[in-house]
């Protein structure tokens, strides 16, 4: 087994710093060793087989995101980030372990696909990764396999308000999932915007000839994004089960949420750099067909109505758990182009599976969050929501060793043309520049990444198999 000691770093955890070394052993953590000390008294010392120099730099826990779609068929296509792909591009960004979705539509069986998923990715990906469970069809026979899932350590399942005829839920069938889910101690994962009402909006504008991608966000407003995230909290308070709100854009629903869990609520939040960062009036308002790159739903938000920096804020105080991508991405050329001439046939996703540990420093960088609450919303929350820890989100003796080494005075380009990893014809990020880069990644021992360049394999990533949420009240 090779063992490599890391020195001279400052190690960053969700709960503090400290200047101290790193040892792998192997594909875990062996130990860590304070500085100038006799390092181990079992004579590894004489077996160190690489070491590492990290003064200056941040080491920390690999990124955990917990919401990609790789090769999700979808909106008539499908998802242009193969496992291969999109695990690759996680790991030159920092990111160790995702957890994607398996996804089940009116009629299937979700034991098959699960296994569907299961093919697709097996030794095809960088990086670890688990599995949630979409649930696109809640009946008696979707509802048993839920618990079957449990026990095959895939402990999270999503439902969707919004998509009717495609992954829709009533309510009474959220209902069900939630009893479900509540009995068998599972997450229950919602995508929260009134799908019903919407449909209306975007019929109402595509017969105004408010064809253009500006309009896809115009209509999804915020008030049936809060809506839908209340009808959710209101639901999971009726059954009981555990609640987890992906991809929030607007600051009123994270209100919503915050409420519910000042009263003691099992809810959380998940929200996404590109909320965080763009909007309606800039991207999806480009000129032309440009802001189809940034159609995505939720939908990015008026700046003007200020849920950015809400958003920031609701990360700082906790109420936002999580910050994961939703990695889905689409080019331009033969998917994006599909809507042209009707907004609603632009498939909906955007790509950033390598960008979020950067995105999320220049947080730190701009004072919107503390070095600490970056690790934690990139890494450990996500790996204690979807149980994961102390296997991941950590580094700490016993943990793998998914590490990173960050450079706070290094810079990250993400720039005009190709320079990303992603398969895609574009970025979503293009023009964005971040104080700090990742200059090494270790993924369970194996040092996939240096200097920018990937020196893993597709066959490195093996599936996790989850427990149960850590994460509850
Ligand atoms: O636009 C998005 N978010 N695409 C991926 C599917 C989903 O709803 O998460
Ligand atoms: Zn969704
Ligand atoms: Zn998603």
């Amino acid at each position: 087994m090779v063992t490599t000691l890391i020195r001279g770093g400052t190690v960053v955890s969700a709960t503090g710093r400290q200047s101290i070394d790193v040892l792998i052993d192997g594909a875990t953590i062996a130990a860590l060793i304070e500085p100038g000390a006799a390092p181990f008294g079992d004579g590894l010392a004489e077996r160190v087989d690489n070491v590492v120099d990290a003064t200056g730099k941040y080491v920390i826990p690999g990124g955990v995101d917990a919401h990609t779609h790789m090769q999700m068929p979808f909106g008539g296509t499908t998802a242009s980030d193969t496992f291969e792909t999109g695990t690759r591009a996680a790991a030159l960004g920092g990111t160790t372990t995702i957890v994607d979705f398996a996804i089940q539509t009116p009629g299937e069986h979700v034991q098959d696909t699960l296994q569907a998923w299961h093919e697709k990715a097996a030794g095809n990906c960088a990086i670890d990764y688990g599995f949630h469970q979409i649930i696109g069809d809640v009946n008696t026979e979707s509802l048993a396999a839920m618990g079957e899932l449990i026990d095959e350590g895939v402990t999270s399942f999503k439902l969707f308000m919004a998509y009717p005829g495609v992954y829709y839920s009533t309510d009474g069938q959220i209902l069900r999932a939630m009893q479900k889910c509540a009995e068998i101690g599972g997450l229950m994962m919602m995508h929260a915007e009134n799908g019903i009402a919407i449909d209306e909006l975007v019929a109402q504008h595509l017969g105004r000839g408010e064809t253009g991608p500006y309009f896809h966000g115009v209509s999804r407003p915020w008030q049936l994004e809060e809506e839908a995230t209340h009808r959710a909290i209101m639901l999971a308070d009726v059954t009981g089960a555990p609640l987890y709100v992906v991809h929030v854009s607007a600051h009123q629903a994270l209100e919503q949420i915050a409420t519910a869990r000042g009263a003691g609520g099992n809810v959380f939040a998940e929200t996404c750099p590109q909320y965080l960062y763009l909007s309606l009036e800039e991207q999806l308002g480009a000129g032309g067909f440009e802001g189809a790159k940034w159609v995505c739903s939720t939908p990015l938000r008026a700046r003007s109505e200020g849920h950015q920096d809400q958003l920031w804020r609701y990360i700082r105080t906790g109420d936002v758990a999580g910050v994961a991508t939703d990695h889905c991405p689409f080019c331009m050329v033969g998917q994006k182009e599909l809507g042209i001439g009707n907004f609603s046939k632009i498939p909906n996703g955007i790509g950033g599976v390598e960008h979020r540990m950067d995105l999320m420093f220049q947080g730190v960088v701009d004072g919107r969050i503390s070095l600490e609450r970056w690790v934690e919303v990139c890494a450990t929350t996500p790996a204690r929501m979807f149980g994961l820890y102390p296997r991941k989100g950590v580094i700490s003796p016993g943990a793998d060793a998914d590490v990173v080494i960050y450079d706070p005075a290094g810079h990250t380009s993400i720039g005009v043309g190709k320079t990303h990893h992603m398969n895609m014809d574009h970025s979503a990020w293009e023009g964005f520049e971040i104080d700090g880069a990742v200059t090494a990644v270790w993924s369970r021992g194996k040092k996939v990444v240096e200097d920018r360049r990937y020196l893993g394999a597709k066959t490195d990533g093996r599936f996790v198999r989850r427990e149960l949420s850590q994460n509850l009240i």
